[in-house]
């Protein structure tokens, strides 16, 4: 089937939400997502939104805290696009209906959080569920927008550009290459379609699912880092991978995250020895920023050959600790931790992605019309290192730039909707062997962990690529032959984001941030630039 839009939105987390709502102003919007509405890392989050909202605080403490944890790589003029747009992007949410938490002394005032890496209190949160409050609220918006198509459980599989149609006509591409829309496949009805757009917003998040351990839920994959990197947009820092430094430790819990908000408000981390340890890493202790927390805990874990470390919030009251932090309180109790008495066991997990399409302060990549916002994207804000909470700010203040930029676009231009060929399976047959695709996904996703962690070396690296390539010639293999599932759209491109990590990885000769190489264990001031990376068709 072919369907057409003015805006085509891929991704129903804060990004794709948001940007969808402000663009219906403007045009007709569908919005695809490839799960229910609104699943998404969004949803999960758990800390809250970082901005200057109290009046001690000042912007230019914001940036000082973001451009720290960076480690020298943010992009100054990003930095304080975000910084500075922040209040009014809040604003904005409570508007549309989310529901922050207030202080119990002072109802009409917000209570703020602190994180690592934060010199004040400065998070907006809705206890230790600001993530789901967030998306609720917007999904609320985007159900009752008229001017919204959203259809869920529709997986985005390619993006059709010009210069894409020109080369397979064997024609040289123009410049600038324009997106004109996407291959997408239906889940429930098993079939591709094609999507007609005249500007399209890749808001699909993450890849935590790169790795064998994660904080991300099943979506994160990775798709719309890899469809752009297909198409030929430029990708910029994918070697700066996030690992939150606590993540519950439990046979029976996949993925559950011990937010970092529960340090500041004065948890302590202890080894299995009982110690603790951070003093030995870091004067600001449990809340430097993560990068050195995370690094901390990985070595003192094979110090003492340990599976996990403990953190410690137990000197708080029962009563706080159940309403400040109810998930979190529930869940560890749910698996026997009782939170007001007992540490809770923690492991460093992969947590963000710093990386990823590389976009101007408007959002746009270096392909027209193809504008990318919130994960999967790379304005510059995070530099080396993402400082806590500042995501979902980013996300809400490109939404804003972006549906801005997007709408002068179509009012000043008008791109034009281009018929577009339907999906040509070729003579691809019925999957024989799932299973096959459930196999490499979990060796990529082991071998990633295992080569291209928290500390790297050269020749991991090295054994890391030889193994993506490997994969990723046999995934063209199966791919081609085989009908599209959604298990293999995912495996394509959860390859192709870990080939896309560890070449940047191997680029940068020095340690900065999340990238920490013992071969290379210093910063060199030559290395005070981005990895962008961009493919050469
Ligand atoms: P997401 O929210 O991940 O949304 C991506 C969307 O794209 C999803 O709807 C997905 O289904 C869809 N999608 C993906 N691929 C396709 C495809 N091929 N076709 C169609 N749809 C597709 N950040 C903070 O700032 N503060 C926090 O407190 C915080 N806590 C966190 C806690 C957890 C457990 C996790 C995992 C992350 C946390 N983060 C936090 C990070 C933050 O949540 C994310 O970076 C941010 O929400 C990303 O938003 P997004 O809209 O870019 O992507
Ligand atoms: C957390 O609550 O620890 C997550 C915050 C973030 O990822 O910014």
């Amino acid at each position: 089937m072919r369907h057409s839009c003015d805006f085509l939105v891929i991704g129903s987390g804060l990004a794709g939400l948001l940007f969808a709502l402000k663009a219906a102003a403007h045009g007709t919007v569908t919005l695809l997502t490839k799960d229910a509405l609104g699943e998404s890392n969004s949803r999960y989050a758990q800390g809250g939104v970082a901005a200057v909202w109290d009046e001690a605080d000042s912007f230019e403490d914001h940036i000082r805290d973001t451009m720290i944890a960076g480690a020298g790589l943010c992009r100054r003029e990003a930095v304080e696009h975000v910084v500075r747009n922040g209040p009014r992007r809040i604003q904005e949410l409570i508007a549309l209906g989310v529901s922050f938490s207030r202080s119990e002394d002072e109802p009409d005032t917000y209570e703020l959080g602190r994180e690592g890496g934060h010199g004040r209190r400065r998070i907006l949160h809705a206890k230790d569920q600001t993530g789901a409050e967030i998306v609720r609220a917007l999904v609320e918006a985007v159900n009752t927008n008229p001017r919204i198509t959203v259809t869920p459980y529709a997986m985005a599989i390619d993006l059709i550009t010009t210069g894409g149609l020109a080369r397979r006509q064997g024609e040289l591409p123009p410049h600038p290459c324009r997106v004109l829309g996407a291959y997408v496949l239906d889940l429930k009805a098993q079939r591709v379609d094609v999507y007609q757009a005249r500007i399209v917003a890749l808001c699909t998040g993450g890849a935590g699912k790169v790795y064998t351990y994660t904080t991300n839920p099943d979506i994160a994959t990775g798709d719309g880092m890899a469809m752009a990197w297909r198409a030929g947009a430029r990708m910029a820092n994918m070697e700066f991978v996030q690992f939150h430094p606590t993540c519950l430790f439990h046979s029976d819990v996949k993925s559950f995250l011990i937010s970092e908000a529960l340090r500041g408000e004065g948890a302590r981390l202890l080894n299995t020895s009982g110690e603790r340890f951070m003093s030995r890493y870091d004067t600001r202790l449990e809340l430097a920023p993560r990068d050195i927390v995370a690094r901390a805990i990985d070595a003192e874990l094979k110090r003492l050959g340990a599976d996990c470390v403990y953190l410690d919030i137990s000197h708080q009251p029962r009563a706080y600790l159940s309403g400040r932090f109810p998930a979190i309180y529930q869940q560890c109790a749910a698996v026997g931790i009782d939170i007001a008495t007992q540490p809770i066991p923690v492991v460093p997990a992969a947590h963000y992605f710093c990386g990823g399409v590389a976009v101007d302060l408007t959002g746009e990549s270096s392909l027209r019309n193809l504008f990318a916002i919130g994960e999967t994207s790379c304005t510059g804000l995070h530099g080396a290192n993402r400082l806590a909470s500042n995501s979902l700010l980013e996300a809400a203040v490109f939404a804003h730039s972006a549906a801005e930029a997007a709408a002068e676009r179509l009012a000043a231009e008008r791109p034009e909707l281009v018929t577009l060929s339907e999906w040509d399976a070729g003579d691809a047959v019925e999957p024989d062997e799932l299973v096959v695709v459930q196999h490499t996904w979990s060796e990529v996703r082991r071998f990633m962990w295992n080569y291209v962690g928290i500390v790297r070396t050269t020749r991991r690296l090295k054994r890391a690529r030889r193994r993506v390539h490997l994969v990723q010639e046999e995934i063209r293999n199966y791919y081609w032959d085989f009908r599209v599932t959604g298990p293999l759209i995912e495996l394509r491109n959860l390859a192709t984001v870990a080939g896309l990590v560890v070449d940047s990885a191997l680029r940068r000769r020095e340690s900065r941030g999340l990238h920490y190489t013992l071969d290379f264990p210093e910063s060199d001031r030559r290395w005070i630039r981005d990895t962008e990376l961009e493919r050469r068709f």
